[in-house]
């Protein structure tokens, strides 16, 4: 197989993934191959999700689909699998799918390396979870868009007893101070006004005493710097600093998202979520103390093993009682190697469908609430790419929504905007005119 020339990058799962696929593209652009679109290219990575089985089996099919389409025009580009459903499935792909190269999330900076040995004709394979490593051999971040990502923490020692990160991502850790700041920097430079901080715990990061808090107050100070974000968030690592900060720093925007997964009490042991309903919710008081408007967003799982449909209830009335502005329901999906996975009583695939349905009607009810509530507000809108229509563009709140106005701002720039409009899936929004002083 001659080395390839073209690559593209396809990233499926969170924001971590997003994340790294940006970093595999910049590695691949130093080692001097070119993007190009995924029918093209000589060199297709796809970095996969594992959290859900329909995820992992998406690789599958996609792999399949990808040669199809390339043997039709007589190519045979070079696969590479990274991503969580590598580092889970390591030698299986190879095996399965007869993929080049497969590469785990902490190991992707050996990606030039491992392409040059597979187009020395040997399969590769690199699911070393030294963490951190990675890090340094990154090349430095040239142009990036308004809003950015910037992983800070890795890995969970929560162990959900549904949820595979622990074993896809390793122990928790966190990236130092220092290398974290000097990211951002370079990411402003690069372009950013907006930085979202990553982890798969990002409030458990810590780094010589430091909590997540202070490194948000040191990023606060760099200019050009406007807005800051972070995901996601465990509730026991919500610490009494991280919540003051939402009271203090102004580029710290009205926004957090706080997964809870259900709100029955047995069914959170069950899950080894170490937190209970009411410890959650007097959490969010807390918070809401410290920052009345802020938007929350939540993650919910229906039909954990021997979920009846009374604990069912309770989520609902948990959704009921925060009002949340956004959030993201699954299907409970049993993982291998999981506790969760063994356990009697699994929910029967009716009631799952019933109770998903009554629940993202909830979840919709809300955001719909929540989005008609900011009609009338005005609030600076970060541009972050053209709309459809001659003139439009699209842009996000301070809490996270998507707002589409005229204007003949561009991308990058802060605009006040009255937000006149709530649309199903975004506002309108209309630009305050500017008076001189
Ligand atoms: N680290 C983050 C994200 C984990 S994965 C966190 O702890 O919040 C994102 C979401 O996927 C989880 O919050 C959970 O709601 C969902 N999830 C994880 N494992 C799952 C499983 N086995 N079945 C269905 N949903 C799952
Ligand atoms: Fe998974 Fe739980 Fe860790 Fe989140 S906290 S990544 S759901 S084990
Ligand atoms: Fe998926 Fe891995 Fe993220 S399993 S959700 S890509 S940490």
């Amino acid at each position: 197989m001659p080395a390839p020339k073209t690559f593209h990058v396809k990233s499926f799962g969170c924001q971590m993934n997003v994340y790294d696929g940006e970093r595999m593209a910049e590695l691949m652009t130093a080692d001097g191959l070119v993007a190009a679109d995924a029918g093209d290219a000589d060199l297709v990575v796809l970095n996969t999700c594992h959290i859900r089985e329909k995820a992992t089996e998406k690789v599958y099919s996609d792999i399949g689909r990808i040669r199809k389409v390339a043997r039709a025009q007589g190519r045979a580009p070079m696969i590479a699998v990274a991503g969580c459903v590598a580092q889970a499935e390591g030698p299986e792909i190879v095996a399965r799918a007869k993929v080049d190269v497969v590469v785990g999330p902490q190991a992707y900076h050996n990606l030039p390396a491992l392409v040059r040995q597979a187009a020395a004709g040997e399969h590769s394979i690199d699911t070393d979870l030294l963490a951190l490593a990675k890090f340094a051999k990154l090349p430095r971040r040239r142009r990036v868009g308004p809003s950015a990502f910037l992983t800070v923490q890795e890995g969970c020692d929560k162990f959900c007893t549904y949820c595979v990160v622990p074993y896809t991502r390793g122990a928790e850790i966190s990236r130092p101070f220092a290398a974290i700041v000097d990211e951002a920097k370079a990411l402003v430079d690069a372009g950013a006004r907006e930085i979202t901080l990553l982890g798969q715990n990002v409030n458990a990061w810590e780094s010589d005493g430091h909590g997540l808090h202070d490194l948000i107050r040191a990023l606060d100070r760099i200019p050009g710097l406007a807005r800051l974000r972070y995901t996601t968030s465990h509730p026991n690592d919500m610490s009494q600093g991280l919540i003051d900060a939402h009271r203090d720093v102004e580029t710290l925007m009205p926004f957090l998202h706080l997964p809870v997964q259900a709100g029955s009490d047995r069914v959170l042991r069950a899950m080894n979520r170490s937190h209970t309903r009411d410890s959650y919710l007097r959490l969010l008081d807390r918070i809401r103390a410290a920052r009345p408007d802020i938007a929350l967003s939540g993650d919910f799982i229906i039909g954990f093993p021997g979920e009846t449909e009374a604990e069912f209830a309770e989520t609902l009335g948990l959704v009921d009682a925060v009002g949340y502005a956004q959030a993201f329901s699954f299907k409970y999906s049993p993982r291998p190697g999981t506790p969760a996975a063994t356990m009697a009583d699994q929910v029967a695939p009716e009631a799952m469908d019933d109770r998903l349905q009554r629940l993202q009607a909830a979840l919709n009810r809300d955001q719909q609430a929540f989005n008609t509530a900011s009609v009338g507000r005005t609030c600076p809108i970060l541009i972050e790419r053209q709309g459809k229509l001659p003139g439009q563009m699209l842009g996000k709140s301070p809490w996270l929504q998507s707002v589409h106005l005229t204007t003949a701002a561009t991308i990058g720039d802060l605009v006040d905007v009255d937000l006149i409009r709530a649309d199903p899936n975004s506002l309108a929004g209309v630009e305050r005119v500017r008076v001189a002083a």
